[in-house]
């Protein structure tokens, strides 16, 4: 495993993390968890994400931060913990958001769930367009203070948001964000746009997410069949209309193109997937849900095949193929 720096900060991740949404509490238990983190922990992995949110649609609280405070226990130090706030947490109209009122109590109850008395990251999950910047800013650098939060990071803001928020915490001496994550993968390239510029422009890391399409990078799918009973589109409706988005007859035929492609080279799709997110020095670290141990370990295993100019070319061409066949 080789290790980028987390945006412009002193601390290193593993170029492969470990992500803990999806099925974590439902086909994921505790025991599993545990053989996945290990089996993470075993290639080197270091990075492991989880929210406060994650694992609440089986039974109303945490379970993926609960399941991962637990195997955490006695190796809290090996792990650089990135956990998220801002979703509702309650029924009450101040249970959500970025307000001062909310994150301090969404981050105690995390830290409760998260058996530890620090986050390494502590992550703004989206932009909260009721409350002013100022008053996030300043309670994630209170945090920090607190020795309760080592670094911030956005998620799913746009780049303007990010830089307007960096820009307050500079002006008044508070700390910035570091990181971003978002939406980016071989079928989704809308970061590619604005973010990814801006990311470089001012070293925000970026901690790529859905980086093998919930599974539809990874060969979990085929066309018109339904989808395997241990998936993560069988266990959710939302995963169904997420494919349903990608999983086009065009959206097969550019993964099997790019499926022969990496047999050819003696790897898989989802090393592929990987491994092109990887080629942008940017991307800190990438994100990978597992929900068995063997897929962790082969996720991780990706990170060693590092794609040249040229292949990365080949890639671009290749999806863009039904384009090229549309246009003749
Ligand atoms: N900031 C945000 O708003 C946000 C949003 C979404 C996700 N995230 C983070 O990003 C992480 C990754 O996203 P994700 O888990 O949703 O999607 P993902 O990484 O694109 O897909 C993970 C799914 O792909 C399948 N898979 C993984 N490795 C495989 C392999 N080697 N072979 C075959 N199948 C494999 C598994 O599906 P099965 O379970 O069906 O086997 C797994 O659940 C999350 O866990 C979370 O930490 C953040």
């Amino acid at each position: 495993m080789q290790y980028r720096q987390l945006g412009r900060s002193g601390v290193r991740v593993s170029e492969v993390g470990l992500g803990t949404g999806g099925q974590w509490g439902g086909l994921v238990d505790q025991e599993a968890a545990i053989r996945i983190i290990w089996a993470a922990l075993d290639q080197g992995v270091n990075y492991v994400d989880t929210a406060d949110i994650y694992g609440t649609w089986y039974r109303g609280t945490s379970l993926s931060e609960e399941y991962v405070g637990n195997a955490l226990e006695g190796i809290r130090h090996r792990v650089i913990l990135g956990t998220k706030g801002y979703n509702p947490t309650g029924e009450d109209v101040n249970d959500w958001g970025a307000s001062r009122h909310h994150l301090m109590r969404a981050l105690e109850a995390s830290l409760r769930r998260l058996r530890t008395d620090y986050v390494d990251l502590y992550q703004i999950h989206k932009f909260d367009e009721t409350t002013p910047m100022e008053e996030t800013m300043r309670t994630l650098d209170d945090m920090i203070s607190a020795g309760k939060v080592r670094y911030i990071g956005a998620s799913n803001y746009a780049a303007w948001q990010i830089c307007r928020c960096n820009d307050l915490a500079e002006r008044y001496g508070w700390a910035s964000f570091i990181t971003t994550q978002a939406h980016h993968n071989l079928l989704e390239r809308e970061a590619e746009a604005e973010l990814i510029p801006f990311c470089r422009e001012m070293r925000v890391g970026l901690l790529p997410y859905f980086p093998l399409a919930a599974g539809l990078l990874a060969g979990r799918y085929e066309p018109s069949e339904p989808p395997p009973p241990d998936s993560r589109a069988a266990a959710f409706e939302r995963t169904r209309r997420y494919l349903a988005r990608y999983a086009t007859p065009e959206g097969y035929a550019a993964l099997q193109r790019l499926s022969a492609w990496a047999d050819e080279r003696g790897h898989t799709l989802a090393e592929l997937a990987i491994a092109w997110l990887l080629a942008e020095p940017i991307v800190a670290c990438v994100i990978v849900g597992a929900s068995k141990p063997e897929q962790m370990t082969e996720n991780a295993q990706a990170a060693e095949w590092r794609l040249s100019p040229d292949d990365l070319a080949e890639i671009e061409r290749l999806l863009k193929a039904n384009e090229d066949e549309e246009g003749e």
